[in-house]
């Protein structure tokens, strides 16, 4: 070997240990202070293990609200099921199959007959709270199948889960539901509950219902350590406030929520995708990086949501628009500086600038985060 190419080797290797090192750097999780500086909510790595909300809540008992929240509901035990318990019998007719779910104890049983033959399975899981529907996951011959027919709050009973085919079924498996393929069982699971998915591995045997304080702050072991030993609080804990208003929005909220990554895909969608609050809420001219229109300048991640409450949001509209009669009145006639104001109303605002869609089949009416003026009788902008 000559001498240039040895040097030539050497530089390369360098090079590329370099660029090792760098990526290492970029890859560890922990900054010098100890603080964790990136979590993606779906991308759980391998040996992660998580302590639990109990843990949490015994220094931060001020978020013990998190547990009436609809994220803490995504998924009910059906030991506990407030559904199931308190509508022990539910039943449907679809053309020749008769639905029926039965409670039984701490079971609830999703049957369906066709008249002659019939399948009986018990409900392994319940996504969902239910204030837009509940569908269940069942199991059968070793296949997962997500249930043809969910729970509706309203009307208070079954009927065809959000986009299966609101038909006949073509045989008594078919009428069971839809057989979900692996990849599907995680993506739901990842979505609705805390370490069902490890290092992309589904562990049913091990998991937490629900969204839980560790689903967005990650694994909490080393912080609560941290802290009994006398470190900074903010020692290996990941703090989405530190994140910049598009990323939150775009990124963090959206790993569940859907948002930048998939906007072709949603698009396709059409008015499906008004559940999408991160892609609606994109296309709005008030959305940019700033904070005060970020989801959690309308959402306290810990709080239940704040429904049927106008004023609570009207005062984040004001925090960048202005009332006509008070930006007329600090102007006292001269030329007005602040943000835009309203030539219509003056409160109230999310009721006529989020408007509440109703998507057919759906039994809910989705609120509408594209803000905008809605002109009468407009298409829905896509
Ligand atoms: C032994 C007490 C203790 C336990 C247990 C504990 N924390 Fe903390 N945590 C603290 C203290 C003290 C702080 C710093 C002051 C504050 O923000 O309340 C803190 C700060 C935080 C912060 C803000 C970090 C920052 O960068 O400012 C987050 C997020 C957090 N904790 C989440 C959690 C989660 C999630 C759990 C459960 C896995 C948990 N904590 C368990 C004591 C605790
Ligand atoms: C790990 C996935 C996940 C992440 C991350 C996530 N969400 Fe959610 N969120 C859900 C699921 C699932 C539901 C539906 C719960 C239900 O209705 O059963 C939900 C529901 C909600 C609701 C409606 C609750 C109700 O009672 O109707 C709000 C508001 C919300 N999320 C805000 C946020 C915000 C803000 C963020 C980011 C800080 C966020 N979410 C991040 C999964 C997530
Ligand atoms: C990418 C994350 C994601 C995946 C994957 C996902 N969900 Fe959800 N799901 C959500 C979020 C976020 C909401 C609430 C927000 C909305 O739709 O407005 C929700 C809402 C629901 C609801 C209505 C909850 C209510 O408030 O009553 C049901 C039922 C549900 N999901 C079932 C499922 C099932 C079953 C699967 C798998 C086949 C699944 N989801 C996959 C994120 C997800
Ligand atoms: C859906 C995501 C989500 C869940 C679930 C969640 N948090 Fe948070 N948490 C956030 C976000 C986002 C922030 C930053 C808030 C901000 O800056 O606006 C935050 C901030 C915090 C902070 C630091 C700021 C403060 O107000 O003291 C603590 C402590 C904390 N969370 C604890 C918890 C605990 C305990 C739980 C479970 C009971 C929990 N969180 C569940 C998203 C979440
Ligand atoms: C400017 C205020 C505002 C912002 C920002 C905002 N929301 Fe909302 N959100 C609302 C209002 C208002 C409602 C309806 C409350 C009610 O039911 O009365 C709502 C409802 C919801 C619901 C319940 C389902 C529905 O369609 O009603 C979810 C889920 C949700 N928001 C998630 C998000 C997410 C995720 C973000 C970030 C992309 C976000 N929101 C940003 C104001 C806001
Ligand atoms: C972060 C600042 C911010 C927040 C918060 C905010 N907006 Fe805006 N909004 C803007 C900006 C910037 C524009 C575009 C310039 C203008 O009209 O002032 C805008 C434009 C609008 C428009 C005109 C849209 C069009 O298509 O012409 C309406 C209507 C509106 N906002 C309503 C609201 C309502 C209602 C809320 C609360 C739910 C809100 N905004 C919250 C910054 C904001
Ligand atoms: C009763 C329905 C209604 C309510 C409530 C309402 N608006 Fe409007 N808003 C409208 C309509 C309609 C327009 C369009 C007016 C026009 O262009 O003729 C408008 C226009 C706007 C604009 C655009 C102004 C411009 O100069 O282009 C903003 C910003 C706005 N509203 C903000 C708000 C805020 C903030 C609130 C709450 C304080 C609010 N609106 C309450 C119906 C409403």
């Amino acid at each position: 070997m000559n001498q240039t190419f040895k040097q030539h080797t050497l530089a390369v290797v360098a090079l590329v240990l370099t660029l090792l090192a760098a990526a290492l750097v970029m890859l560890d999780p922990l900054s010098a202070s100890g603080q964790v500086r990136r979590w993606n909510p779906r991308r759980v790595p391998p040996d992660t293990v998580f302590v639990g909300d109990q843990a949490c809540l015994d220094c931060h008992k001020k978020f013990a609200s998190f547990n009436h929240s609809g994220m803490a509901m995504a998924m009910e035990q059906v030991g506990e099921s407030k559904i199931l318990t308190e509508n022990p019998q539910l039943t449907m007719r679809v053309g020749a199959y008769s639905y029926q779910i039965k409670r039984d104890g701490k079971q609830s049983f999703y049957s369906v007959t066709d008249g002659k033959d019939t399948i009986t399975l018990p409900i392994l899981y319940a996504l969902g709270q239910g204030k837009m529907g509940q569908t269940y996951v069942l199991q059968h011959e070793g296949k997962f199948y997500e249930s043809l027919v969910s729970f509706y709050a309203e009307p208070k009973g079954l009927d065809f889960t959000i986009g299966a085919p609101r038909m006949e079924p073509r045989s008594l498996l078919d009428a069971v539901g839809r057989v979900l393929p692996p990849n599907e069982v995680s993506n739901c699971f990842s979505c609705h509950a805390l370490g069902a998915v490890v290092g992309s591995q589904l562990r049913l045997d091990k998991f937490t219902h629900g969204i839980r304080c560790e689903s967005c702050h990650g694994p909490g072991g080393k912080h609560v350590e941290a802290v009994k030993a006398g470190e900074p609080g903010s020692t290996g804990i990941f703090d989405p406030g530190l994140l910049s208003g598009d990323e939150l929005t775009q990124q963090f909220c959206a790993s569940c929520h859907r948002g930048a990554d998939e906007f072709a895909l949603l698009k396709s969608m059409e008015i499906n995708n008004v559940r999408f609050q991160p892609y609606r809420i994109f296309h709005s001219k008030c959305y940019s990086d700033d904070r005060k229109i970020s989801c959690t300048a309308c959402h306290n991640p810990h709080e239940p949501l704040r429904e049927n409450a106008p004023a609570y949001y009207d005062k984040r509209c004001l925090e960048c628009h202005t009332l006509k009669s008070q930006t007329a009145k600090a102007a006292g006639g001269a030329g007005a500086t602040a943000g835009s104001s309203c030539p219509v109303a003056e409160k109230d605002c999310t009721s006529c600038h989020m408007p509440k869609i109703e998507v057919k089949a759906a039994h809910f009416n989705f609120t509408d985060h594209y803000i905008r003026i809605v002109r009468p009788g407009e298409k829905f902008p896509n």
